[in-house]
C-alpha cells in the first residue's frame, strides 16, 4: 500500500510572516492527520521559518527549485545543500512554470535531480504535456520523454525515494482540472512505463501525485483512482484550511 502524499506549492506566494503563521496554524489544524505524508513547499526566502515552525510535526518542507551547482558565480540560484541546510527534506523540479518561464530543459531537469539527491534531499520531479500536445493525441509519448530524462542515471535506491507530479499544463491555474478518468489514464500509463523500465516492485511502490487546479471540492473524486497517490496542489494550497480539507480527502 502507498502512503498518500499531499503538498502545497505556494509558487511566489507568501512572506516569512505570512508563511511562518500559517505553517503554525496548519501544523495544528493537521495534527491527527498521520495516514497521509503532508509537504509544504514554500518561496526560498520563508524555507527556514516554515521549517522551523514544523519541526519534529512529521510535515515536510519543500524547495520549489534548485539549480544544480553546488556553490559558485550563479547569481540568483540557490544550491540543494542551501535548501538542506534550510531545512528542506524535498524539492520540486521540472514544474511546468520552471519549464516555461525560465527555461529549463529536460536535461536540466536530470541534473538538478543528481544534485537534489547528493544534497540528500528527495525530488518531486513534475511532467505534464500542454493542451496543444494532448489535442495532437502525443500526451503519452510527451510524459515518456520528460519520465525517461527524470529516471536517466538513478540507482534504485535513489528512485525509491523520488515522488513523481503529473500535471497536465492545462490544467494548472485555469480552474480546469483533468477528470478524474484522465488523471486515471495518464497515472496508469507512467505506472506502466516505471513497470517495464525498472520492474514491478519499484514501480508500485512509487507515490505518482496528481496536480493542476485540485480544490477541496474535486480533491476526493481525484485522489480515489487506483494509481493517483496524492495531489501537488497549487493555489488552493494557500489557504491553510482549504489544504487541509484536501489532504483529508487523500485518506
Ligand atoms: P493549481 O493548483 O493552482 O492549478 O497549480 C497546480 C500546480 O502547479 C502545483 O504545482
Amino acid at each position: 500500500m502507498r502512503v498518500p502524499l499531499v503538498a502545497g506549492n505556494w509558487k511566489m506566494f507568501k512572506g516569512v510572516a505570512d508563511a511562518v503563521a500559517y505553517a503554525k496554524e496548519f501544523r495544528a489544524l493537521a495534527k491527527d492527520l498521520t495516514a497521509v505524508e503532508l509537504v509544504i513547499a514554500p518561496p526560498f526566502t520563508a524555507i527556514h521559518g516554515v521549517a522551523d515552525a514544523l519541526r519534529n510535526s512529521g510535515i515536510a518542507t519543500a524547495g520549489q527549485d534548485c539549480y544544480w551547482e553546488k556553490d559558485g558565480a550563479f547569481t540568483g540560484a540557490i544550491s540543494a545543500p542551501m535548501l538542506k541546510e534550510a531545512g528542506a527534506a524535498l524539492v520540486i523540479l521540472g514544474h511546468s512554470e520552471r519549464r516555461r518561464v525560465f527555461g529549463d530543459t529536460d536535461a536540466d531537469v536530470s541534473r538538478k535531480i543528481h544534485a537534489a539527491y547528493a544534497a540528500g534531499l528527495a525530488p518531486i520531479a513534475c511532467i505534464g504535456e500542454t493542451l496543444e500536445e494532448r489535442e495532437a493525441g502525443r500526451t503519452f509519448e510527451v510524459l515518456d520523454t520528460q519520465l525517461k530524462a527524470a529516471l536517466d542515471g538513478l540507482s534504485a535506491d535513489q528512485f525509491a525515494q523520488m515522488v513523481i507530479a503529473y500535471e497536465p499544463v492545462w490544467a494548472i491555474g485555469t480552474g480546469r482540472n483533468a477528470t478524474p478518468e484522465q488523471a486515471q489514464e495518464a497515472h496508469a500509463h507512467i505506472r506502466g512505463r516505471l513497470r517495464a523500465w525498472l520492474g514491478a516492485e519499484a514501480a508500485d511502490k512509487c507515490q505518482i501525485l496528481y496536480g493542476g487546479s485540485v480544490k477541496p471540492d474535486n480533491a476526493r473524486a481525484i485522489l480515489q483512482q487506483p494509481d493517483v497517490d496524492g495531489a501537488l496542489v497549487g493555489g488552493a494550497s494557500l489557504d491553510p484550511q482549504g489544504f487541509f480539507q484536501i489532504a483529508s480527502a487523500a485518506v
